[in-house]
């Protein structure tokens, strides 16, 4: 048993499968690396047979990340393992990760299998995905709700096909911290051939217990890999969050006694930047990435803090990437130095003229605001009207009125597929009347879930406004996101980017349907 903790980043593949948090390939390509500078240790890129977007994401992140494994999802069948393993072809280090429902549960309810069946095709998975990547993860799929002696057979047999890694998943978030460990340490006594394999957690975090079941199963039940997200997005109420099992690790390292190979200073620009793509807002009392982690409000602790900073503070903020928010940029910035900005940021331009129209809108943003920060970038370039080729509905310009006692009225050109448009119409407030506005030519028939406003740097009026909104139709749920210091504009934006994913065709299998 080695004493480093594998940190296995899956906010691409589970985490993506939240509701609304799915991701383009560039958005996709642009976490990966960051989740490279962060040093995770193995990138979940995606479940490349769930759809030709899925697959080329995969592929893309495979071909570009050098330092991190990147691993794809498949289920227990041949299709899936082949496209994994041809979506990976060109990766320095590339998993298969492997999986199927083991539970009495989703055995006859979901698969409408057998127990026996389920053996043999788990079996002959690994098997399979074995003969094309020497590195090879087994899930048993709402393990933790499996009859542990079958449980054993399944897992022996994987571990004999040559499975590298066991991977326990609390699939439904319904474990306790002791009794998980314990249930990964008696896996782990009562297989055989246990120590062919380095086991691993997988929590999901309904119970709000995420964190703690996944360091239980490291701690007690002796795991060597724990499966988790940025800011612990996924389905329902998410994953276990990196940062925490991170920094839980580090600060205490003298209970864990472990190792990870994690650059703790890119977690709040990763937090940041999964934030701003998807749209998932992180609340403010968050731990580790939320705004007031490290912000000491009462007089006492301030005094405290003051004196010496370890009387209220276990962790450093700059040691999670908490610095000072940096003005790097203004008015007179060239395009060179924005280039190389970016470059730093780890945002790469695809082309030329998706750089020209990077920087255009940076000077147009600089006109307007003085400085400029890494949020700033991060908020102009995750705007899709940078991309203009790429977004089937962009704003070209809004007009709007409101008064004190007066109904307030908007007008919006804009363009589906380059011709354009113009709205108008009233509304409850200037936002309402823009949204109108569009939606009186584009009629929609969406429905508007979620409608959020977010200041982008904290500390002023003068700030970006950071809109995400989400919409629902025909039983798809997509996020738009959109960032100006007007926030009736950034709205528009906002409603503009959800309405070209709604229309994208993205058709997608569920990894756990
Ligand atoms: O939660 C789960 O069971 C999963 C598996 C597909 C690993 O995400
Ligand atoms: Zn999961």
């Amino acid at each position: 048993m080695t004493d480093k903790l594998i940190i296995f980043d899956t906010t691409l593949r589970d985490g993506e499968q939240s509701p609304g948090a799915s991701m383009t390939k560039e958005e996709k390509l642009r976490i990966a690396r960051q989740l490279e500078r962060l040093r995770v240790d193995v990138i979940e890129a995606g479940f490349a047979a769930s759809s030709n977007g899925d697959f080329e994401a995969v592929k893309a992140i495979a071909d570009t990340i050098k330092d991190s494994t990147v691993c794809s999802l498949a289920r227990a069948n041949d299709r899936d393992i082949a496209r994994a393993a041809e979506a990976l072809k060109g990766a320095q280090r590339a998993r298969i990760h492997t999986f199927i429902a083991t539970s009495p549960l989703h055995m006859e309810k979901k698969l409408r299998m057998t127990p026996d069946q389920v053996y043999e095709q788990a079996r002959l998975a690994v098997r399979y995905a074995r003969n094309l990547c020497p590195d090879v993860e087994f899930s048993p799929e709402d393990g933790y709700r499996s009859e542990i002696d079958f449980l054993c057979r399944v897992l022996e047999a994987v571990i004999d096909e040559g499975a590298t890694t066991i991977n326990i998943p609390d699939t439904v978030g319904y474990a306790i911290p002791e009794l998980y460990g314990e249930f990964i340490r008696t896996l782990r006594e009562r297989i055989p051939n246990s120590d062919k394999a380095i086991w691993s957690v997988h929590c999901h975090n309904d119970l709000g217990m995420a964190v703690a079941n996944s360091l239980a199963g490291v701690k007690i039940g002796g795991a060597r890999q724990v499966e988790c997200t940025i800011n612990g997005l996924g389905e329902r109420a998410g994953n276990c969050a990196l940062e925490e099992v991170v920094m839980a690790v580090k600060t205490r390292r003298d209970y864990f006694g472990l190792e990870v190979g994690i650059d703790t200073t890119q977690i709040v620009p990763a937090s940041r930047l999964v934030s701003q793509t998807t749209g998932f807002v992180v609340q403010p009392n968050k731990a580790v990435v939320g705004a007031n982690a490290f912000a000491h409000a009462s007089g006492i602790h301030q005094d405290g803090v003051l004196k010496a900073r370890d009387t209220y503070e276990i962790m450093r903020a700059e040691d999670v990437g908490w610095s000072a928010n940096k003005i790097v940029l203004g008015k007179l910035s060239g395009r060179n130095a924005f280039k190389q900005r970016l470059q730093e940021l780890g945002i790469v331009m695809e082309s030329e003229s998706e750089l020209n129209a990077a920087f255009a809108k940076f000077k147009e943003l600089a006109d307007r605001k003085a400085e400029i920060f890494d949020e700033d970038i991060i908020a102009l370039v995750g705007d899709e009207s940078v991309t203009p080729e790429k977004e089937r509905y962009a704003l070209v310009s809004l007009w709007q009125h409101s008064e004190t006692g007066e109904r307030p009225h908007a007008r919006v050109v804009f363009t589906i597929d380059g011709r354009e448009y113009v709205g108008e119409a009233d509304g409850n407030g200037p936002v309402d009347a823009s949204i109108k506005a569009i939606e009186s030519h584009v009629k929609s028939g969406a429905e508007l879930l979620l409608y959020s406003v977010n200041a982008i740097t904290s500390g002023s009026t003068e700030s970006q406004g950071e809109v995400t909104i989400r919409l629902q139709h025909g039983g798809r749920v997509v996020n738009g996101v959109g960032a100006d210091p007007d926030i009736v504009v950034a709205s528009a934006k906002a409603y503009l980017a959800a309405l070209t994913k709604l229309h994208s065709q993205v058709e997608r299998v569920a990894a756990q349907g």
